[in-house]
């Protein structure tokens, strides 16, 4: 049986596509989430792809992960930079953890420049537009495959 890999997005990225694309391009979540597949399956993978706008859905996601994935992409939108109840729920989790952000964080605000999220994350990609999901997924059929 493939291994599963959850592609977990967080508050506002539903507006992928529609949303500052000066910042997060115009590709939508959809599209991501079409390529993501397509190379999951190619790496032997499989790919379940959500997103919720509220913190406790994403918490809920990572404990249903527990079970059922064993590598966690995750963007957790501005929740990066306010969660540790999203840190708590990936610190019980044991799989891998690839943080992913659309924009060079360290780039913008101050206030981004900071991730709880990347305490537990085994690697981090930021910057590198939505290609930062793929690249994240590679990375991961390298470690699995
Ligand atoms: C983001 C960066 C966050 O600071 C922001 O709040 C987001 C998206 C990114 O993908 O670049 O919603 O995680």
């Amino acid at each position: 049986m493939s291994q599963t890999v959850f592609l977990i997005n967080g508050p506002n990225l539903n507006l992928l596509g529609q949303r500052e694309p000066e910042v997060y391009g115009s590709d939508t979540l959809e599209d991501v989430t079409v390529r993501c597949d397509r190379l999951a399956r190619t790496g032997g993978l499989d790919l379940k792809a959500m997103q919720s706008n509220h913190e406790g859905d994403l918490i809920d996601m990572i404990h249903r992960a527990r079970d059922e994935a064993a590598a966690i992409i995750i963007n957790p939108g501005a929740f990066t930079h306010t969660s540790v109840a999203i840190l708590d729920a990936l610190n019980a989790y044991d799989g891998l953890v690839f943080e992913v952000h659309i924009s060079n964080v360290h780039k913008r605000e101050s206030f981004r420049h900071h991730s709880y999220v990347s305490a537990r994350a085994d690697g981090v990609l930021a910057g590198f537009g939505v290609e930062g999901y793929e690249l994240a997924l590679r990375r991961i059929i390298s470690l699995l495959g």
